[in-house]
């Protein structure tokens, strides 16, 4: 970062978040927190709120959250670094701006080109005898050589070092291999090559640059997918994989779906529209992004919970752009690319000249299951359909479908106008009921909003969030903590904010959600936030940090055991085979 980290401590002081919230959104105190609608999503009933105390604001309706910086970043929609100019203004301390224009734009410019060499040496790694493997594997999920060549898809081998030397050779130092995120740095000052064993996807922007990296496993292993890190050029909320092929597309339209494999598959099978997300869920930007090259998108979605609720969040982001939004459900495979597999490209352009509005969509859907021949069955739907539309909050669009549902059941417009009314006014009293229970009751949500940041072990993953919550509210229990090492957490995102935050500790430096934002990628704050947002009893403080401690290292051994036992028993089948093939007995 550009900016001096003692610049961006003392900005975070000097800006109280509830002074700077309260720039956009009237807010109202209730029960020790500040209550207002939220910014970021159409909302009627408050579930914005901000705590004072801990200097973080959270959303309920639509997830956002964060300190005093992510929530300028967000509102103004504003990279980190202006959204810190704007709020020093705010508070009136000089920016220390770097006259190194120049200086930067080389950096930025020595930067692409190592991502440009590693993206040369991935490829040809491919289709060298070490990345045998990774062309087998690619292969095998059905990619054509073409393919492979337009995605520019490599392979990086599984040593550590692989990547260091051979950018090395070419005269990257250190330094910018660091920047570019690709090698990852140790305790003892060494480097090593952060994807080892992986089939490496380019993420090149509009320009043409490549600007960062997705990493697959090939087979089981975690983490599935491994994306470079936030770094200067690289920004997963703002960019999206192939919008650089998609972009020109004469489909006239833009589909929107959740992996890197379901954009390629598409495009290989003609639908050079096809674009995805980084690992992370949609944002704004994203939907600004895409408007400036379509009027239409269509999301298709994996087929499981997790990608419907996915949808549901992005259908009104992107429809604010003033985008149409269209939904395609693949029925009969878990995703796009499994569905083009299974029942090939024509099932899916005719599923996409199908798809439908979402509210047409779930219409239907709705209907097909109730039989309207039947009276009895009509008057059902009826009641249904009302209660769906009543989770609608264009009151236009109610009346709209009101009218269809009307036409279709012949059930009045106005009996079914006012179904809906009682069905949004039930909603809203039990909306209000589950906050509560929400707020009283930290377990509830287990697991964070965003895929990439799941659990994979809860027991563990709770006391690492209480080990952080501790933390930011009690410095002085990490005394407590017993030499517990990030290396120990099961999340590793939950382990790299404990290390940002005791490397603080170890600086003398303070300890607030708003300071780390610099530090920290977005989706890391987010999730910080919603763990800071959860009660902690303060007074049982040491008690606490010592349980949530003995919690993760008794998992951590548990992990290693399992590990162990798993090689013993290889080596033992080993031995087996071994004395059978010998012949002894
Ligand atoms: P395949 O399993 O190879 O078909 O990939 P997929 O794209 O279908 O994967 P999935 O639907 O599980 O995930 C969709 C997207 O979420 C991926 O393309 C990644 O961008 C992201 N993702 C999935 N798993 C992980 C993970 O473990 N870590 C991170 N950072 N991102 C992930
Ligand atoms: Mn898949």
């Amino acid at each position: 970062m550009a900016v001096p980290s003692a610049f961006i401590d003392e900005l975070v002081a000097r800006s109280d978040i509830v002074d700077v919230v309260s720039d956009y959104v009237s807010l109202t105190p209730k029960g020790g927190s500040f209550w207002g609608l939220c910014p970021f999503h159409g909302e009627k009933t408050a579930s914005f709120h901000v705590l004072q105390d801990r200097q973080l604001y959270h959303c309920f309706g639509c997830g956002k959250g964060g300190g005093v910086l992510s929530f300028v970043m967000e509102v103004e929609n504003l990279p980190f670094l202006d959204a810190a100019r704007l709020l020093a203004k705010r508070a009136g301390m000089e920016f220390p701006e770097q006259d190194s224009n120049q200086a930067d734009r080389r950096k930025r410019e020595r930067l692409l080109a190592a991502n440009k060499a590693a993206a040369r040496y991935f490829h040809a790694q491919l289709h060298s005898p070490a990345g045998q493997e990774g062309l087998e594997y690619l292969r095998r999920r059905g990619l054509s050589k073409g393919t492979l060549t337009r995605f520019g898809l490599g392979f990086a081998p599984d040593s550590w070092d692989g990547l260091i030397h051979a950018l090395g050779e070419q005269g990257f130092d250190k330094g910018v291999l660091l920047d570019t995120g690709l090698v990852v740095s140790n305790k003892k000052g060494g480097i090593y090559d952060r994807f080892r064993g992986r089939v490496m996807f380019p993420i090149i922007d509009l320009r043409g640059d490549v600007i960062g990296f997705g990493g697959r496993v090939m087979g089981e292993g975690t983490p599935k997918y491994l994306n470079s890190p936030d770094t200067s050029v690289f920004n997963k909320s703002r960019n999206l994989f192939a919008l650089n092929l998609a972009k020109t597309t004469k489909l006239g339209r833009i589909v929107l779906t959740e992996g890197y494999m379901d954009t390629i598959a598409l495009h290989q099978a003609g639908f050079d529209c096809a674009v995805a997300s980084l690992g992370t869920a949609l944002t704004a930007d994203h939907a600004k992004l895409l408007s400036r090259f379509t009027k239409e998108v269509v999301i298709c979605y994996d087929a499981d919970e997790a990608g419907i609720q996915a949808a549901n969040r992005a259908i009104p982001l992107l429809e604010k752009t003033g985008m149409k939004v269209r939904v395609l459900e693949v029925r009969g495979a878990k995703d796009p690319d499994e569905f083009i597999r299974t029942y090939g490209r024509e099932a899916f352009a005719r599923l996409l000249e199908q798809s439908e509005n979402f509210v047409e969509y779930r219409l239907g859907q709705l209907q097909s299951k109730y039989d309207l021949g039947d009276p009895v069955k009509k008057t059902e739907f009826a009641r249904a359909a009302a209660e769906m539309l009543s989770t609608l909050d264009s009151p236009v669009e109610r009346e709209v479908y009101a009218g269809q549902v009307a036409e279709t059941t012949g059930v009045g417009k106005d009996a079914l106008l006012q179904e809906i009314k009682q069905a949004r006014e039930l909603h809203l009293r039990q909306a209000k009921k589950k906050q509560l229970r929400r707020d009283m009751t930290p377990m509830a949500q287990a697991q964070p909003r965003e895929r990439q940041l799941r659990y994979e072990n809860l027991r563990s993953a709770r006391a690492e969030e209480g080990v952080l919550r501790l933390l930011m509210l009690d410095p002085s229990l990490e005394a407590e903590s017993g030499g517990l090492e990030p290396e120990q957490f099961s999340s590793q995102h939950l382990g790299k904010i404990f290390r940002v935050l005791r490397e603080r500790l170890r600086q003398g430096r303070p300890l607030q959600l708003g300071m780390l934002e610099g530090e920290l990628e977005g989706e890391e704050v987010r999730l910080l936030a919603e763990i800071l947002r959860q009660p902690e009893a303060l007074e049982k403080g040491r008690q606490a940090m010592n349980d949530y401690c003995a919690v993760i290292t008794a998992e951590y051994t548990k992990r290693n055991e399992t590990d162990e036992a798993a090689l013993l028993a290889a080596r033992d089948r080993f031995q087996k085979k071994k004395s059978i093939g010998d012949g002894t007995p």
